[in-house]
């Protein structure tokens, strides 16, 4: 098996295909830097289907048995439902998912899960409109979002809620957020990171989960319960009802001693960590042909080299480093 110098297994690949978004989330994408000139990649830079199949399975080949798509915002990306049905068609992969604002799940859902796609998480921050169009950065309405998630649930792929929670700006309401969207699948609350390098992350701006658990207890009894696997990024509990609760705690408890995942942006650069300043070119090899055997040494050491552990030595001077933007990783 092949491991980290600390131990970690390479089991993930979150695969981002495109860096454009129809949202733009104040602690993602500002709109007041990525505004309407802002350069985008042009598309000759992304990775080809074909150049994303051929290194997932190299990564498949290494121990990795799931998959996300990310962005920017992936069902941007032309033709996706083929990307899909190429990735769910290699051997070893157990688990087939996608990270999306479910904006355009209306109209993809029912391709996405014909071509073999599994499960998606949905990203939406408040029930209440003027928050949510605030934090989207557009007045984008939480409805389109819920129009999103049942398109999803109807078409068969299973849901899970992801909440970025913001002390002062969207943590007013958790409770009614919850009642609203467990219905839906598992819905779990992020603490606020410093990813990027333009969202003004501060530490006073982060609600630690212990918080959000207490208000979301007085609701009604939460039980813990036990990690389905290794590397899970989300505590779990559930209400006596069954619903499902996460808790993503990136901040006040971070996880890096369990991190299994490994990181391909649009352009083809790996990363081993969320909160990198510089990765790995794959896209050049590849593109100058570039043998399975030479790529899969370069893939065995990137992963025997890396240390990272950017979430247990956060502090004010690592959060000033540049780092890559998560619009080109996807979280
Ligand atoms: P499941 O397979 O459904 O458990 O998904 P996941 O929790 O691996 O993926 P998801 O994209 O839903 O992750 C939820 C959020 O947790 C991300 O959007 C990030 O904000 C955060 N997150 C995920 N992976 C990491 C990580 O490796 N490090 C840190 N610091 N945060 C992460
Ligand atoms: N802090 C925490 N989570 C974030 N996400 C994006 N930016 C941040 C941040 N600064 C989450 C989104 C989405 C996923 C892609 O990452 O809400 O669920
Ligand atoms: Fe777009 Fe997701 Fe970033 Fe929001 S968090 S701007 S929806 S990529
Ligand atoms: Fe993994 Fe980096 Fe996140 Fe730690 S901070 S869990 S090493 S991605």
């Amino acid at each position: 098996m092949l491991l980290d110098p600390l131990g970690r297994p390479l089991r993930d690949l979150r695969v981002s295909v495109t860096d454009r978004c129809n949202l733009r989330c104040t602690y993602c994408m500002p709109a007041e830097v990525f505004g309407p000139d802002y350069a985008f990649l042009p598309r000759a830079e992304l990775l080809s289907f074909e150049e994303i199949e051929r290194l997932s399975r190299l990564f498949v080949g290494l121990g990795v048995e799931k998959l996300r798509i990310t962005g920017g915002e992936p069902t941007l990306r032309r033709d996706l439902p083929d990307l899909i049905a190429r990735l769910s068609a290699i051997p070893g992969v157990r688990d087939l998912a996608m990270t999306t604002n479910g904006l355009l799940l209306p109209r993809l859902a029912g391709d996405l899960k014909a071509a073999g796609l599994v499960r998606v998480t949905v990203s939406l921050d408040s029930l209440d409109p003027q928050v949510f169009g605030q934090m989207n950065g557009l007045g984008v309405s939480p409805q389109k979002v819920l129009g999103g998630i049942e398109a999803a649930l109807r078409a068969g792929l299973k849901v899970k809620i992801n909440t970025v929670v913001k002390r002062g700006v969207n943590d007013a309401h958790l409770t009614e957020l919850w009642r609203g969207l467990r219905e839906f699948g598992p819905v779990r609350f992020i603490e606020f990171m410093d990813v990027g390098n333009h969202n003004g992350w501060n530490l006073e701006s982060v609600l630690p989960s212990g918080e959000v658990l207490a208000r979301l207890a007085e609701d009604g009894p939460l039980t813990p319960l036990a990690p389905a696997q290794r590397g899970e990024v989300a505590t779990r509990y559930r209400d006596d009802a069954g619903h499902e609760l996460g808790l993503i705690s990136s901040v006040t408890a971070p996880f890096c001693g369990d991190c299994t995942r490994a990181r391909l942006s649009a352009v083809g650069v790996l990363y081993t960590c969320l909160f990198a300043s510089r990765g790995t070119d794959l896209r050049s090899p590849l593109r100058a042909g570039a043998s399975d055997a030479l790529l899969r040494e370069q893939l065995v050491a990137v992963w025997s080299q890396r240390r990272d552990r950017y979430s247990e030595e956060r502090g004010e001077q690592t959060a000033a480093r540049p780092k890559v933007e998560m619009s080109h990783i996807g979280g």
